[in-house]
């Protein structure tokens, strides 16, 4: 198109990602400002944040000394490489995380989103093992229903269909542990259900059809977040690391969601009293504020690649905005923030309230099932017979045009993260507006 025929804010020309590109188009939903617990729209409106923006704004919107960190580092260092080269920010940071994450997950690699990081992870758990002399652990065990972002690693490991079916073979040798959800024997359970820790069986079994000797990882969220919050049944995570221990077979936990705060701890592994190998983290690192992700590493997988010549790279993996200075620098900020406001204790408090809210909405029309964990709750409505997700998305244009709120939905389930900022007005807030829009859509 000529430069002159260009028309300003011409909707045609930006794909935008997991929507449905006609519609929104038709009808356009934007946001241009937020602060603490609510985004602005164009036209002046306030609307209540209740999913953290995609899960990433744990301390909400707009944190003036993350903001003021991240005009500070953009004035003094736009760009420095990472590749073996570094800034004092970016130890600054790992330091931090390391303090955080349990155990001796003490080493932090950087990317810029949970699909890199989860790529990562993949990489270092074949590295690791070839670099034992246990080459022939290639096979990874991800689990049904699990999500780990859109790379052609994490929809090999990830189990939810739409984001596979479209894209061929992925990766080989690739298995799924089955999904722990069970509608009838878990429905409207507040927290970890009871039923599903006999799901872990089938690990057991592959672990004998492969052979312990060729399986590099199994890679699990702790609780599920994209695909409509599925909390772990009782014991699961504490069995799960047991299983792959015993065999020498590498535990990733995928933090992306559930890590810093939303499970009421730094991680969720804390919650579930286990170290894993490794834990991917984003999103809530920067507050969301700059991408930034990244794979805290067991001492002694670091120490493993710590030999050969002292000259090379002992890891041939890095991205050119690894630990970037704007988002080392939002890091530091944040994780600041999060100390200084007990982010991570004030969810933990909050969460009784918070689920109990959520579980309030039983009853209500098409509510199919309610699991609230945390500060995160999926919320399924039954869809329209035939129309899969058309409630959903009816839900979605209801909430931002004529409620006032923001929520995450996928086909026809709600998934419910405020900030962990939220008060219990906030919540009781969020909760009426939930339980209009559950009615409208009836
Ligand atoms: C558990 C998990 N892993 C990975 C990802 C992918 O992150 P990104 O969208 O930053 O690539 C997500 C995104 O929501 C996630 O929830």
């Amino acid at each position: 198109m000529a430069p002159l025929d260009m028309k300003p804010n011409e909707l045609e020309s930006y794909w935008l990602p997991f929507t449905p590109n006609r519609s929104f188009k038709k009808r356009p939903r934007l946001f241009s400002g937020a602060k603490d617990m609510h985004y602005f729209t164009p036209d002046g409106r306030k609307v209540m944040d209740a999913s953290s923006g995609l899960f990433c704004v744990n301390a909400g919107h707009g944190r003036d000394t993350i903001t003021k960190a991240i005009q500070e580092a953009a004035g003094r260092l736009d760009f420095a490489p990472p590749f073996m080269y570094a800034t004092p920010q970016v130890f600054e940071l790992s330091s931090k995380l390391a303090m955080l994450a349990p155990g001796d997950l003490d080493y932090a690699l950087f990317a810029n989103s949970g699909s890199e990081a989860v790529d990562t992870a993949l990489k270092v758990a074949l590295a690791y093992h070839r670099a034992r002399g246990e080459g022939a652990r290639v096979r990874f065990i991800g689990r049904e229903r699990g999500y780990h972002g859109v790379g052609f690693g994490g929809i090999s490991v990830g189990g939810m269909v739409n984001n596979r079916k479209m894209f061929g073979n992925m990766l080989y040798g690739v298995d799924h542990l089955p999904t722990t959800y069970n509608k009838a024997k878990q429905a409207f359970t507040i927290g970890e259900p009871e039923w599903g820790l006999e799901t872990l069986d089938e690990l057991t079994r592959l672990i004998g059809l492969h052979d312990a000797s060729t399986i590099a990882c199994v890679i699990v969220e702790p609780v599920q977040g994209s695909t409509g919050c599925i909390p772990p049944p009782k014991g699961y995570m504490q069995k799960l690391r047991e299983i792959t221990e015993k065999h020498g077979i590498l535990l990733i936990l995928d933090e992306v969601i559930t890590g810093f705060g939303r499970m009421g701890y730094a991680f969720a592994a804390e919650r579930y009293g286990i170290v894993p190998d490794m834990i991917t983290f984003a999103k809530g690192v920067t507050n969301g504020a700059v991408p930034m992700s990244g794979v805290m590493v067991r001492k002694g997988i670091y120490e493993t690649h710590m030999q050969g010549a002292e000259h090379l790279p002992e890891l041939f993996h890095g991205y050119t905005y690894s630990g970037h200075p704007l988002a080392a620098a939002a890091g530091v900020a944040t994780l600041n923030l999060y100390q200084e406001e007990g982010i991570f204790e004030r969810a933990r408090k909050m969460e009784k309230t918070f689920c109990e809210a959520m579980m309030s909405l039983k009853g209500l029309p098409n509510v199919a099932d309610i699991r609230p964990i945390g500060m995160l709750c999926g919320i399924d409505l039954d869809p329209i017979p035939g129309k899969g997700g058309v409630r959903g998305y009816n839900a979605i244009e209801t909430a931002y045009h004529d409620e006032d709120v923001y929520v995450r939905i996928t086909g026809d389930t709600f998934i419910v993260s405020p900030p962990l900022i939220a008060t219990e007005s906030d919540i009781s807030f969020i909760r009426d507006k939930l339980a209009t829009i559950i009615k409208k859509v009836a």
